[in-house]
């Protein structure tokens, strides 16, 4: 099945519907041993349509069963972004440990009317671990007070203050309210009409809390459309604190979770613990309708761990695989001590890995260098730092099927954020993405692209480059 034309570039143990359209990630939530993943789908068809939360449950991140519809349309409208939290004291009464949905009704026909009240918070619960859902009767919980874009409410418990805290996309800024029980809903405060990225409007957030040095700090995530750094969709982020009313940025430079066209609307995790758990929708809404699969559409990234690191004093996000992809890893051949004078050829080695591997590589950044994935068409995705620039970038001008979108050939970069005499990327290739974590995910390019056949081939070109470290290995299909 996998091999056939149709299915050629289907994700080997990234997740993707059977069949139809996705887009962003909803509704995360951990609970007795089960990741839960609600996805934004359209099972009539494989563009955008009326939005249903498909649903898939895994135990390791990585295997994914997909179950049946979870949230359909209804007569207050179709079913947008949100999230899900487990309401362990039962506040809302609907029982305890329920899983509590908490989305936005998009209403067609009011918006058609253009009165800007189609876009209401609702919710609908369940007591079986997801399986069966109820909306609750008295939806929306959170009216539309008359702005056009408000969407994508991210609701966790905020224990200092023994409440439930919503941050909600709201047209150019984010709105946060609270709640006692999930169902009355108060406003608490606006943030960033004049800070940030505003090339597009802004969707999908999350306000999530991560150490650094022995200190919580918060971070708030902002997906823009368009506006992002290579164009089209992209995800921002603010470092700073939240006292259960405001959030404080501590710096105001835009910052992206992720340099790369195709990682959109990602989220955390809610019920992990300290453990932050990242996906994104591996698409980027300038294409994403017109990317040449047949009978499903979109991806989600691989799962990420994301952290605060320090450089020159300073914190900022990194996110790497998490440690489950090992899992579903070979066991890694490492080469060590490797000159590179024009081109070192490991499409030998690389080639019995059917475009799904993982490579590691630390070198001295005594020069430029790139890794050319190809095939015998002459077809290819180039990965490369530029030492001039003292950037990254991924150039997918020549990657194979590009006629389906003006949008989509491009070259893409991403400024370097550490400051390391060792430059090291990993990459984490699967079929039709490539996922690059520079320097310990300091700097993160996640790419897709359709090659007419895989790119089974490697090439690492420089002029004259010490490899001080390569490593690859093989990852097993999940389907
Ligand atoms: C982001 C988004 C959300 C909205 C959803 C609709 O990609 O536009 O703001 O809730 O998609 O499918």
């Amino acid at each position: 099945q996998s091999n056939s034309p149709a299915e050629k570039h289907r994700p080997q143990f990234h997740f993707t519907p059977k069949a139809h359209w996705m887009n962003d990630p909803n509704g995360m939530v951990y609970l007795n041993g089960t990741y839960h993943l609600f996805f934004q789908h359209n099972p009539g068809g494989t563009t955008w349509g009326p939005m249903h939360w498909g649903h898939a449950v895994s135990k390791d991140l990585m295997h994914w069963q997909e179950r049946p519809i979870a949230l359909y349309p209804d007569s207050l409208g179709t079913i947008f972004s949100g999230s899900a939290v487990v309401d362990k004291d039962n506040t809302a009464g609907f029982g305890k440990n329920a899983i509590v949905a908490i989305f936005t009704h998009h209403n067609k026909a009011i918006e058609d009317a253009k009165t800007g009240l189609h876009q209401n918070q609702s919710i609908a619960y369940s007591t079986d671990e997801g399986r069966n859902w109820t909306k609750y009767k008295d939806n929306p919980v959170l009216p539309n007070p008359g702005i056009w874009d408000f969407r994508d409410p991210k609701v966790q418990w905020f224990e200092s203050g023994k409440k439930w805290v919503m941050t909600l996309a709201t047209k150019d800024r984010i709105t946060f309210y609270s709640s006692p029980d999930l169902k009355k809903w108060t406003k608490e405060s606006e943030f960033g009409e004049k800070l940030g990225a505003h090339g597009g409007v802004w969707e999908c957030p999350d306000l999530i809390t991560l150490d650094y040095n022995g200190q919580k700090k918060w971070v708030l995530f902002i997906s823009i459309n368009p506006g992002g750094p290579n164009g089209g969709s992209a995800t921002q982020y603010f470092i700073g604190n939240f006292d259960g009313k405001t959030f404080t940025p501590e710096n105001t430079a835009t910052r992206w979770v992720d340099y790369g066209p195709d990682n959109y609307a990602g989220v955390t995790w809610s019920n992990t613990g300290n453990r932050k758990i990242f996906l994104g929708w591996m698409s980027n809404w300038d294409y994403a309708e017109k990317v040449p699969t047949q009978s499903w559409r979109s991806a989600n990234t691989i799962p990420r761990e994301l952290m605060l690191v320090d450089e020159n004093g300073m914190p900022y996000l990194a996110s790497v695989p998490v440690k489950e992809l090992d899992a579903i890893t070979s066991k890694a051949t490492t080469l060590n001590n490797i000159t590179v004078k024009g081109d070192y050829d490991l499409s030998e080695k690389v080639s019995p890995l059917g475009s799904k591997y993982v490579l590691d590589i630390t070198t001295a950044a005594d020069d430029s260098f790139s890794l050319n994935l190809t095939n015998a068409k002459g077809e290819e995705v180039v990965i490369g730092y530029d030492k001039a620039s003292n950037a990254f970038y991924v150039d997918r001008n020549k990657s194979g099927d590009l006629s389906f979108s003006q949008n989509f050939a491009r070259k893409i970069t991403a400024p370097r954020v550490a400051a390391s005499n060792q430059v090291s990327l990993k990459l984490v290739i699967d079929v039709a993405s490539a996922e690059v974590f520079a320097d310990g995910g300091r700097t993160v390019l996640t790419t897709i692209f359709f090659p007419t056949e895989i790119l089974n081939q490697l090439h690492i070109k420089s002029a004259n480059l010490v490899i001080q470290k390569l490593q690859y290995s093989g990852i097993n299909s999940i389907h």
